[in-house]
């Protein structure tokens, strides 16, 4: 679609991800086993848009190296260097030149939607609105920019009021058109020193642009923020649509919806969905599932695995039941047959471990 671009925002401070220290980028951790980031290029892409601006910080190496050009999407990807996290609205700021007067998708690279937002930017280009917010009831509206409306229509934008007065939520995305760059030019940095979208978007309201509201009602999931990794993944999961790249032997069996990545190998086991299984990794004698997703390289012999995330590389051997973990990169979980007889660890910070 010619007629709108997207503006991915992947900039930020680089901060570590505990427990899994793998990336820096808050939006490259994997939600059965895809990066958020990527999850979020292909929600525009299905939506119809090929020319995404992505915006880019201190993780710009990281962020680059794992999308490059866009050409797996089938989209044109164009980098937009942002020298600090200076809010929302200054990303919307420096954007300008790529953004040009073509409408656009401003989609937060942390997020992730049950659904798509396909509707949502057909509704947009059909209407004349001038922006148009997304919005979702939740029980804790301090966190996130709220919104208030009378008669179906938004009178007041607050970002992350202490005392909110309505429980509708700001979602990571906003549909806009022009006007918005009057408006991130106009507002003034907030408390926290950033351009808020939202104050930008109070802008529009107050100088009597069309602002609408659109009220998801799925699932939404803001990953930049401390959540329930394993439940954000099951969420997620459940979407999964079962297929089988890789190979499975006459003694294995799946139920459910079951993912297997290309190269993996399936020996003698039973994979209960829902669940994925990544690229080239091999499960034998094992039992695995459901809500589990196995990243690539991985091995699991003779082990059962349930509602966990196990991230590339691990092997896992010998072990009777791992329920509710997440376990990051190149890890190694064996029985040791060395007396004395002991538990031996090499945990990295910030690790849980519970002992029978
Ligand atoms: O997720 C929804 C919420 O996102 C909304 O409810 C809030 O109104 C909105 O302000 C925003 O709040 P957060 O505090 O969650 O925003 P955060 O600083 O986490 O930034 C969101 C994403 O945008 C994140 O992937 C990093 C990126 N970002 C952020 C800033 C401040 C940039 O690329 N540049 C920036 O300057």
């Amino acid at each position: 679609m010619s007629g709108i671009k997207a503006l991915i925002l992947s900039g930020g401070k680089g901060t570590r991800l505990y427990p899994l220290t793998f990336t820096s980028a808050k939006q490259l951790l994997p939600i059965a086993n895809k990066p958020v980031l990527f999850r979020v290029i292909e929600t525009v892409r299905d939506a119809g848009i090929t020319d995404v601006g992505i915006v880019v910080g201190d993780t710009a190496p990281e962020v680059m190296a794992a999308v490059g050009d866009g050409s797996r999407w089938g989209v044109r990807v164009t980098y937009i260097r942002q020298e600090a996290p200076l809010g929302l609205a200054h990303a919307v700021k420096i954007s300008r030149d790529y953004l040009g007067q073509t409408p656009f998708v401003m989609f937060l690279g942390d997020n992730v939607i049950q659904g798509g937002i396909r509707h949502l930017v057909r509704m947009f280009l059909e209407s004349e609105y001038d922006a148009q917010i997304v919005l979702k009831e939740v029980p804790d509206p301090q966190h996130y920019g709220v919104a208030e409306l009378e008669n179906g229509r938004i009178v007041r934008l607050v970002e992350k009021p202490r005392e909110p007065r309505s429980n509708l939520a700001l979602v990571g995305i906003y549909l806009f058109r022009p006007p918005i760059f009057e408006a991130v030019e106009a507002i003034r940095p907030s408390w926290r020193g950033e351009l808020e979208i939202t104050d930008a978007i109070q802008y529009l309201v107050e100088k009597g642009y069309k602002v609408y509201p659109y009220i998801h009602t799925g699932w939404w999931i803001d990953t930049g923020k401390p959540i329930d990794l394993l439940a954000a993944n099951s969420l997620v999961l459940e979407e999964l649509e079962p297929r089988v790249e890789g190979y499975v032997d006459r003694d294995s069996a799946l139920e459910g919806k079951v993912v297997i990545e290309r190269g993996a190998e399936i020996i003698n086991s039973r994979i209960r969905g829902p669940a994925i299984i990544g690229e080239h990794t091999r499960i034998i004698n094992s039992y695995i599932g459901p809500f589990t997703s196995i990243y690539h390289h991985c091995e699991i012999i003779n082990s059962e695995i349930e509602h966990s995330i196990v991230l590339e590389h691990c092997r896992i051997e010998d072990i009777p039941r791992i329920a509710d973990s997440l376990i990051g990169r190149r890890v190694v979980i064996t029985h040791s047959p060395m007396k004395p007889r002991a538990y031996k660890f090499t945990l990295g910070d910030y690790s849980q471990v519970g002992i029978l």
